[in-house]
């Protein structure tokens, strides 16, 4: 029986070695290892074999086995892969592309910002996410009991056992300001500061970046959003700046028949300050003839003098406003959090 199954796997494994494709190894397999091939016979054969002997032979026929199987398998990768190298493959098919994502539809939003803002002059201008209350509040005017410094409002850094805030350089005259506790800037509008303390005027800038507000998240509201400011100080710049640089951006941003309105509002930071909307004529959105956009103003003389700046030499105009309404109106899409789940699937269909 030993010698028997010896010859056995010899013939087999030279077989296997001279089959020179997949369908001569096929043979091969189907001659020796299928249901009634020459390998399982030998196990039929066992009933013969001398009981005492009986478990040197099975641990031989196992051995055998798994030999055959082992060159089987080599032989077959290795029939493949010739195939591979020359035979079946088409050089000429296209390739297959590895899957790419898309720009995000609000950053797309914001490098065309960017790019209609730096063909007037405007330089990109940025700011930390994590700023002082002297550089959101303070040095916007805002008082010390303005709401919009509540807790319930803007996060503040728990900064117990960190290192205090290191001075700021004096900007004016007088002594430092007190830069007060970290926070999660609530808006953009901290880069006129730390801009307008780096740099003296002529001062463009746009400065788009996120914010943070506390607010319960739904559908229309996240703890995080993306804003886009502008700021230009300079000699003689008024409102009707403002007003013409803004209705120029707008349609650029979105076509020529844009036309956009300013309402009169607050805010601490300018004097006069206004809301604007703009509109489609012919068109509305959900029901309504004009789109909220932002904030904008003259640049109060109180900010001026925070950084340093001459209120009666300068002036200057300043705007901002969220970057995540135009695309959700734009593509309707019914749910602010879809801007931040990184569901491939929404941001394809938007790329
Ligand atoms: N910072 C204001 C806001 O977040 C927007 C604004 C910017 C208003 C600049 C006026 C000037 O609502």
């Amino acid at each position: 029986m030993q010698e028997k199954i010896d010859a056995l796997q010899a013939e087999v494994l030279a077989a296997i070695q001279a089959a020179e494709n997949p369908a001569a190894l096929e043979e091969v397999r189907v001659a020796y290892l299928s249901r009634n091939g020459q390998v399982p016979a030998l196990l039929a054969g066992m009933k013969d074999v001398p009981k005492e002997e009986r478990p040197i032979v099975g641990k031989r026929i196992n051995e055998l086995k798994s030999a055959v199987e082992a060159a089987f398998d080599g032989r077959k990768s290795a029939l493949e892969d010739a195939a591979g190298e020359g035979g079946d493959h088409d050089p000429t098919l296209p390739g297959r592309m590895p899957p790419h994502g898309t720009l995000h539809p609000v950053l797309a939003l914001r490098d065309r910002c960017i790019a209609i803002f730096r063909r007037l002059g405007y330089a990109l201008a940025e700011g930390p996410d994590i700023d002082t209350e002297w550089h959101n509040f303070d040095a916007l005017n805002t008082p010390a009991d303005h709401p919009a410094r509540n807790e319930q409002d803007t996060f503040y850094l728990d900064e117990t056992g960190l290192d205090s805030l290191p001075p700021l350089e004096p900007a004016g005259e007088g002594p430092a300001p007190a830069l007060g506790r970290r926070l999660l800037r609530t808006h953009t509008s901290t880069v006129q500061i730390r801009t307008m303390l780096r740099q003296k005027p002529p001062v463009r800038i746009i400065a788009p970046g996120r914010c943070y507000r506390r607010d319960e998240i739904d559908a229309t509201h996240l703890m995080s959003f993306t804003q886009c400011e502008g700021l230009a100080v300079d000699e003689g710049v008024s409102l009707a700046d403002m007003k013409g640089t803004l209705e120029f951006f707008f349609r650029e941003l979105l076509g020529p028949d844009i036309v956009i309105r300013f309402r009169p509002h607050f805010f601490p930071f300018t004097e006069p300050s206004f809301e604007f909307d703009i509109s489609r004529p012919g068109q509305t959105i959900k029901g309504k003839q004009w789109l909220e956009l932002g904030g904008c103003g003259m640049v109060d003389p109180e900010v001026l003098i925070a950084v340093g700046i001459d209120p009666e030499q300068y002036t200057g105009w300043a705007f901002g406003f969220g970057l995540e309404r135009l695309p959700l109106v734009l593509h309707a899409i019914p749910d602010i959090r879809a801007f931040v789940e990184n569901d491939v699937r929404f941001l394809q269909q938007l790329g």
